[in-house]
């Protein structure tokens, strides 16, 4: 094995039930759950594709016990009709064929945080307002609800016995229906279920509870999941999840899975690049160990090094890993084979697993475009004959291009016009909290190398070049190019594109900056530098900053905004940079912002001018990621893949 990562690899055991190593893949309510409850080829492909890799068990993740209350179920079918059973079952098969175990996470539904749909009422412990639309409330579940709700808990539990699920896991984590009523916060009710007392907040659960036990006897685990906080005021404290742990621990709960946060706190619930690896190791997972003997399962963005320091400091049993098993489905395997250097990093994006590009394509992954695919792409066939295959830059979807057509046995050479691959991630990766994309560049530069792809630095690739006259296949991955707008003085000596603020000569920023531009880049940088001490001001055109990210993105790089004391000014615009600063047109008419540097982050454009005479001049060409058309790392990444992919 080597490299330091033996403890991770100890058989551990809930209960009586024995788990061949510590990796968990984390409940991830994609697959399975979206269309019907029903589980596929694709999805027993998609689990067995994370057993095979070494996982010790996965967690199918939420499936839901009933559709009748929650109008977020309601498209789907509830557990318990045979179909689904029977999937379990060919599933359990297939995973345990690997030594895998597999758990089950049950739930009642999502409450106040389910989206808003028109003409439903979305249900919660009490009156709340809806986490997406704040002038929508809730209504309480009526006690018949609830007590039936019980009964599908028992009866989706006997289910898992039968179909072979090895452990379930109830879903009373991070604010979610069941949770609402763990918390005087959301549960306001003054009957019997109500958080007027400690018994009666917990009676849902512990009925939940009972009723599973009741079903699946008294030596098969049953998890709990929950945030040992809220995050938020009024919220659980940790005092109060002391006493929580303490009475479910009694109750026979066989393991803890804690997290951190609720949907109000939502850069914990998906953290976000901008938290830290490992991020609930210390907030949750050390706590719950501190309470409690049982075994302590943890997910929050764990590498391999922050997963080894968790056990090996004693803080979690079991390390649940989400988004990392998406990117890598063998993360385990590599690590138990001593090949920690070809563990492909998830980039914490949250862009094609969580948001699916904007609810644009089915979900996956930005890193890897295979998941949920797994019967169509999870093995790369070698092609029947060799071709050469020329690829134009050495961006991310270059990279990604050669890993591919070097798999499929081609002889496969990169052109980069710099000295170094990675294209723009070399300056995206700069801030520290940026530190997975320089993960991910150096994963595909072991990669190509271990693949024998040739790379040539420092050559710039034109339609005229005569490396591509014998090409079987160009791929023309030449990026972008940052935009720099028609403004005067914006080719000033104070005045930086952000990539060169990045990664240029540092030492031409002053102490007072502007940053022209409050999108993911120009937000990224003002971080940066404000980390660094700088005096930063944000001048964003929209009336709102960061106006294009996803909500958890969002979320944090407004809390970093905060925290780091940058200030904002949201619908102006600037007009002219000058040697002191820019002149700025707000509603309120002209204004002098004074600074030492200006900083252009407003966005990038193709580099398309090569790309189309190559594109001209060969049928065999194809542009892929920026140079066709502006994306981000997943695009780059998806476009790179299927056209290394397509090469026969
Ligand atoms: C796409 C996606 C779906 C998720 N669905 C669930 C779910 O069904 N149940 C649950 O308890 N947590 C869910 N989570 C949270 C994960 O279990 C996990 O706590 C979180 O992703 C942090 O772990 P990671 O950083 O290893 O991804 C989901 C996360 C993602 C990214």
């Amino acid at each position: 094995m080597g490299q330091g990562f033996e403890k991770l690899f100890e058989r551990t055991y809930i209960g009586k039930l024995g788990v061949k190593n510590r990796f968990v893949m984390a409940p991830m309510g994609i697959g399975i759950d979206v269309m019907s409850g029903c589980i596929e080829e694709k999805d027993v492909e998609y689990y067995a594709e994370r057993a095979r890799g070494g996982t010790g068990m996965l967690n199918l993740g939420f499936q839901i016990v009933t559709n009748k209350t929650d109008p977020f179920t309601m498209s789907r079918f509830g557990i318990g009709t045979p179909l689904q059973e029977m999937g379990w079952a060919r599933l359990c098969d297939r995973v345990h064929g690997y030594g895998t175990a597999v758990m089950v996470q049950l739930s009642c539904g999502l409450g106040r945080n389910a989206m808003v749909m028109p003409g439903v009422q979305n249900v919660s412990a009490s009156e709340n307002t809806c986490f997406y639309d704040p002038t929508s409330t809730t209504r309480p579940l009526s006690i018949e609800e609830i007590q039936t709700i019980v009964q599908d808990f028992g009866r989706a539990a006997a289910a898992c016995k039968r179909a072979g699920v090895d452990a379930i896991e109830i879903h009373g984590h991070i604010g979610y229906l069941l949770d609402q009523f763990m918390t005087s916060l959301w549960n306001k009710r003054e009957d019997i279920y109500g958080a007027q007392t400690f018994e009666n907040k917990m009676r849902f659960v512990t009925e939940i509870y009972q009723a599973c036990r009741a079903a699946v006897g008294p030596d098969y685990p049953i998890a709990f999941r929950m945030a040992v906080e809220h995050g938020i005021p009024g919220g659980r404290t940790k005092e109060e999840s002391a006493e929580i742990i303490r009475y479910l621990d009694r109750l026979g709960v066989d393991a803890f899975d804690v997290d951190w946060g609720c949907y109000d706190a939502y850069e914990w619930v998906f953290p976000t690049c901008y938290m830290p690896d490992g991020c609930m190791m210390d907030m949750s997972a050390a706590f719950a160990k501190s309470i409690t003997g049982k075994p302590i399962m943890v997910a929050g963005a764990f590498t391999p090094e922050t997963a080894k320091k968790a056990v090996e400091e004693g803080k979690a049993d079991f390390i649940v890993i989400g988004r990392g098993l998406l990117a890598d489905p063998e993360f385990a395997r590599k690590l138990q084979e001593g090949r920690r250097e070809d563990v492909r990093p998830c980039i914490k994006c949250n862009r094609f697993c969580l948001s699916a590009a904007g609810g644009a394509r089915d979900s996956s992954c930005s890193v890897n475009p295979a998941v949920l695919k797994e019967t169509i792409y999870g093995r790369i066939p070698k092609a029947e004959t060799k071709r050469k295959v020329i690829i134009v830059g050495g961006g991310v979807g270059g990279m990604e291009a050669a890993r591919v057509s070097a798999l499929k046995g081609h002889d496969v050479t990169v052109y980069e016009k710099t000295d170094k691959l990675g294209g723009q991630l070399l300056a995206a990766s700069v801030p520290s909290f940026k530190g997975r994309l320089s993960m991910l560049v150096d994963y595909y530069k072991v990669q190509l190398d271990k693949l024998g792809v040739k790379v040539e630095y420092g050559r710039e690739i034109t339609a005229d070049s005569e490396e591509l006259a014998d090409a079987y296949r160009i791929i023309v991955a030449t990026g972008a190019h940052g935009f720099v707008p028609p403004i005067k003085g914006a080719d000033g000596p104070n005045v930086l594109e952000v990539i060169d603020a990045h990664t240029g000569d540092q030492a031409r920023i002053g102490s007072r900056v502007i940053v022209a531009g409050g999108g993911p880049s120009g937000c990224d940088c003002a971080i940066e530098l404000a980390m660094e001490g700088k005096e930063v001001t944000i001048v964003e055109m929209m009336d709102q900053l960061y106006p294009t990210g996803t909500l958890d993105n969002r979320f944090s790089v407004l809390r970093r905004v905060a925290e780091e004391g940058i200030h904002v000014m949201t619908g102006a615009k600037v007009k002219e940079f000058n040697d002191k600063g820019a002149i700025v047109e707000t509603a309120e008419g002209q204004k002098k912002l004074e600074a030492d540097t200006a900083i252009i982050a407003m966005g990038t454009r193709p580099n398309g001018e090569t790309a189309k005479a190559i594109l001209d001049k060969y049928v065999c060409a194809q542009t892929i990621g920026d140079c066709r058309a502006i994306g981000q790392v997943g695009e780059a990444v998806q476009q790179g893949f299927f056209a290394g992919w397509s090469i026969e």
